[in-house]
């Protein structure tokens, strides 16, 4: 079961980021054309905060199961680059904060009535999640973390 939430948490990081970035531009496009917030709008909306709470459940049954984060390497404490403490606290922090973003960010832009309020409301706390993920993300290039792209089963 392991392995099966870790192909399922590698691939969805894809579903969080594309559905982040079409999110950002939706609302860019909706507050420089002075669009109306439609109903198609309200649902990428609703969909980018339903990818990203999943990803949130997938990587909480990653963390109780992952023998990197479960290892007992008191000793190997002092830097963020062993991937021990990285998965332990970097990650799970800057994550759990960036889904939180996401969030409050689609929860207000729901409740306010005017729709370039509604626009500003969706850019400002995605795009601020959106660079926290991106500094999450053990991409195979990250001097924190690598793993790889893509993984298959
Ligand atoms: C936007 C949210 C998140 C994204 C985009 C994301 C992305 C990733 C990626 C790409 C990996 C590497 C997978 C691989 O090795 O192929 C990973 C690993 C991991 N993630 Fe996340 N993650 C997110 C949120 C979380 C959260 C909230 C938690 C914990 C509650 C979490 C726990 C973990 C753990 C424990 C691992 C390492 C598992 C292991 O190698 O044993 N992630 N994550």
């Amino acid at each position: 079961m392991y392995y099966f939430f870790l192909v399922c948490h590698s691939a969805i990081r894809w579903l969080v980021l594309g559905s982040l970035i079409y999110a950002i531009f939706t609302a860019l496009s909706g507050l420089r054309l002075k669009k109306k917030f439609s109903p198609k709008t309200n649902a990428v909306r609703h969909w980018t905060a339903t990818i990203a709470h999943i990803q949130l459940l997938i990587g909480m049954a990653l963390y109780i199961q992952s023998p990197i984060v479960l290892a007992n390497t008191n000793d190997a404490l002092d830097s963020m680059t062993n991937p021990h403490v990285f998965f332990k606290y970097v990650h799970i922090s800057l994550a759990v904060l960036a889904i939180v973003l996401i969030t409050i960010g689609s929860a207000k832009a729901k409740r306010i009535q005017d729709d370039q309020a509604k626009y500003r409301t969706m850019l400002c706390w995605f795009t601020l999640a959106l660079f926290l993920i991106l500094i999450a993300i053990p991409w195979p290039f990250s001097p924190l973390s690598a793993r790889p792209y893509l993984r298959s089963f």
